[in-house]
């Protein structure tokens, strides 16, 4: 069977949102849980175009809210697949916010969300390879497939780590830290 390939381009999706009172926090600034999860949306909707298929997340990385998003504002997030595994997509996320009436634009964030996509009965399927046609999508594709393997290289090292825990020496390891340790048994 010839393997389907599609290019980034196919399935890229911007959605804007007009930033309502109801999404504040009692500082007056959009709550962080409202952008994620509108990027929650952006990133099944460009992945479920390049699989054609139904969609689950399954990690995000790099999560940074770089400046506070205000209520008025028109936020416009931008999704692409930058890397493909077998039955995952890494889709990078641009997240910009527009004051329409001074036309400020801020950058506010930018993200990693991997999804897998799955059959309707959930058993996860391949996705169609990526076809690189510009220097841009490759760059991605390095980028995605840096935090593909950063990603797994951290939990490893974090299993590690906790399988190897020795309760005794982590006292001394959290010495310099602001915390407090007076545990009772
Ligand atoms: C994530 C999930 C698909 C992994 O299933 P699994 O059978 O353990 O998967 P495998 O170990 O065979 O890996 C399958 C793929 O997921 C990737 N994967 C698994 N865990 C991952 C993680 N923590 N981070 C990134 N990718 C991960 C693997 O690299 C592999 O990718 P590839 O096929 O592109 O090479 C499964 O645990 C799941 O369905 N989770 C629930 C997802 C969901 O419902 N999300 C919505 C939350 S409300």
């Amino acid at each position: 069977m010839t393997e389907i390939f599609k290019t980034p381009s196919q399935s890229i999706t911007t959605i804007t949102e007009l930033m309502i009172p109801s999404y504040a926090n009692f500082g007056g600034k959009v709550h962080g849980g409202i952008i994620l999860s509108l990027m929650d949306k952006v990133a099944y909707a460009c992945a479920s175009k390049h699989s054609a298929a139904y969609c689950v997340t399954v990690a995000v990385d790099g999560v940074e809210f770089l400046s506070p998003v205000e209520v008025g504002e028109l936020v416009s997030l931008t999704a692409a697949v930058h890397f493909v595994g077998n039955t995952t997509m890494i889709v990078g996320i641009q997240v910009e916010s527009l004051q329409p009436r001074t036309g400020l634009v801020k950058h506010t964030n930018s993200c990693y969300f991997t999804m897998a996509a799955k059959d309707e009965n959930g058993k996860l399927i391949q996705v169609p390879g990526l076809k690189i046609e510009t220097r841009e999508d490759l760059i991605h594709f390095c980028e995605g497939k840096s935090i593909r393997e950063n990603s797994k290289t951290n939990r490893a090292l974090l299993e590690n780590d906790m399988q190897h825990l020795n309760l005794n020496e982590q006292v001394h390891f959290c010495d310099q830290e602001r915390c407090l340790i007076q545990i009772q048994d």
